[in-house]
């Protein structure tokens, strides 16, 4: 027996589940339509449908607890969702005693490993520590089919990590995780959760990370952009925005900002910064999508003992403080502490938004690598939360240290009198984000950068690229110090130098002190 056979048996169950769907998604446009506001729809609209059980985290709907918000109502409407058919059987397997003739799943017993080694590098003393085996059951976990959550024991260590880091209780009826292919798949998941085409808006900072840029676009989200200051989002340009937003359009749903070393900006958000614009957000009732995957480059308490000192609170953290807390989708990734290439994110959040994300991702692309996950459990379990606190003020360590050369090297050459570009010193993060000193009429940095500076043998990203509004003129640059040898940073800046004096002198000028 195939596992398609199966669909029989669930095709009644999820016909009759379709039918319910179809009912709330008409009612609850309908109710949209007539300004209902989110917290006021009917108690038969909430049932947003997910029933696959293979998620870990305990909830089994998209109803929430009785005393929170109904945060069912924040999710888009126009794309209906179905659980994964086999996904939502998994869990049945479980059950003490059952046989399992459902399951399609390959037999491990063909798999070509043997077991996965890893060989990590020297700690700090210098020691190598012993290889880590990946064998047995934990690696015939690993690669079968999984839970679309993720691993349930890498699953359980993040919730207990979220828990740690961010001071708030394990509680699945207000807060769960779930694994994605990076940050970036979770968030692209979310805009495709969230935004209905053509009808709902998203609040972006200004400059923003240009990669959510075009999942907007392809989600025909309507983007309305706001202000940043040195600290990020500017919380009065918020106010004005959520204030003076048209009337005869639904309000905003969502904000979307990166606290912590901005990738343009650099910038870093404050505690009272993050209270205020929470503060903002929950009169508006509008979600905050904190996208946070600099928090631990944060270069401020850098030092102090990295498992007790101080850690700036998250907008998940301070959410925790409110009686109905949940107003916050918090994106975490393992891409700039661990590996990029391990492709390793994940969502914290109200259930009803993951179990919204995994209602994707059962269909999208069924779950994360289980190879990454279980690499990256091993590594976790063997650190346990004080050895990956460690580990992360080492990389965070690196980084500021290379801030510090980098920007050294542009205040001696961008700095020199006159000056060519200015900047704000970042906290955090791995960018360096410049202004630019161009003439009055020639503001823009695109063709600047994309032709003179490459033709002058230097490349970094103009400041267009991370404008919310397409086509938005930016005077800015963003460079990283990540990656650059150190020995190319003043002739780097060097070359900008004269690509910047080179677009005064074409008009018979020179830099302006
Ligand atoms: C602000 C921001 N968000 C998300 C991402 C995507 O990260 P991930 O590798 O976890 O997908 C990046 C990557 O550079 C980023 O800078």
């Amino acid at each position: 027996m195939s596992v398609d056979d199966c669909f029989g048996l669930t095709g009644l169950l999820l016909l009759r589940l379709l039918l319910r769907l179809r009912l709330s998604h008409r009612d609850l446009r309908n109710a949209t339509a007539s300004n209902t506001t989110r917290h006021d729809m009917p108690a038969d609209l909430r049932d947003g449908g997910s029933d696959d059980p293979t998620n870990t985290n305990g909830a089994s709907s998209f109803s929430s607890s009785s005393s929170s918000p109904d945060w069912s109502t924040y999710l888009g409407t126009s794309k209906p969702r179905l659980p994964a058919p086999i996904r939502s059987l998994f869990p049945l397997e479980l059950i003490p005693g059952m046989i399992s003739l459902l399951a399609g799943k390959p037999n491990a017993d063909t798999y070509p490993f043997a077991s996965i080694n890893l060989e990590l590098k020297p700690g700090p003393d210098g020691t190598t520590p012993a290889p880590l085996r990946i064998e047995g059951k934990d690696l015939e976990d690993a690669l079968q089919y999984g839970a679309t959550a993720g691993l349930p024991r890498l699953n359980k260590w993040l919730v207990d990590f979220q828990s740690h880091v961010h001071r708030r209780h394990v509680d699945a009826q207000k807060w769960q995780v779930t694994l994605g292919v990076g940050s970036q798949d979770l968030l692209s998941k979310s805009f495709e959760m969230l935004l209905d085409p053509d009808v709902d808006s998203i609040l972006v900072e200004e400059p923003a990370y240009a990669g959510i840029l075009p999942c907007l676009h392809a989600c025909r989200a309507n983007v309305v952009s706001i202000a940043s200051d040195d600290q990020g989002v500017d919380p009065q340009a918020l106010e004005e925005a959520l204030a003076n937003f048209p009337k005869d359009k639904p309000k905003p749903k969502c904000l979307y900002t990166t606290p912590t070393g901005a990738n343009p900006s650099g910038t870093t958000a404050s505690e009272q910064r993050k209270r205020d614009i929470l503060a903002i957000c929950r009169r508006h009732s509008v979600l905050i999508l904190e996208d946070d995957p600099y928090y631990f480059l944060d270069f401020s308490k850098l030092g102090e003992d990295p498992v007790t000192r101080y850690r700036p609170l998250s907008y998940f953290a301070l959410d925790g403080e409110s009686a109905s807390p949940g107003l916050v989708l918090r994106y975490d990734s393992f891409s700039k502490v661990l590996s990029g290439g391990m492709r390793l994110g994940y969502l914290t959040a109200h259930p009803t938004f993951v179990k919204g994300i995994d209602l994707i991702t059962g269909v999208a692309n069924l779950s994360t690598s289980g190879a990454a996950q279980c690499i990256a459990l091993a590594i976790l379990e063997h650190w346990g939360v004080e050895g990956f606190l460690q580990h992360a003020d080492r990389v965070a360590t690196f980084y500021r240290d290379r801030r510090d050369r980098f920007e050294a090297a542009a205040r001696r050459v961008l700095g020199r009198g006159p000056a060519v570009a200015e900047w704000i010193t970042p906290t955090a993060g791995m960018f360096l984000w410049l202004k630019l000193k161009l003439p009055e009429d020639e503001q823009d940095s695109f063709s600047i950068i994309s032709n003179e500076a490459k033709d002058a043998g230097v490349l970094a990203v103009p400041g267009g690229a991370f404008m919310p509004m397409r086509g938005k003129e930016s005077c800015y640059v963003r460079t990283s110090f990540s990656l650059v040898p150190e020995n190319d940073f003043e002739e780097g800046f060097e070359r900008l130098r004269r690509v910047i004096e080179g677009v005064w002198k074409r008009k018979g000028l020179s830099v302006p002190a």
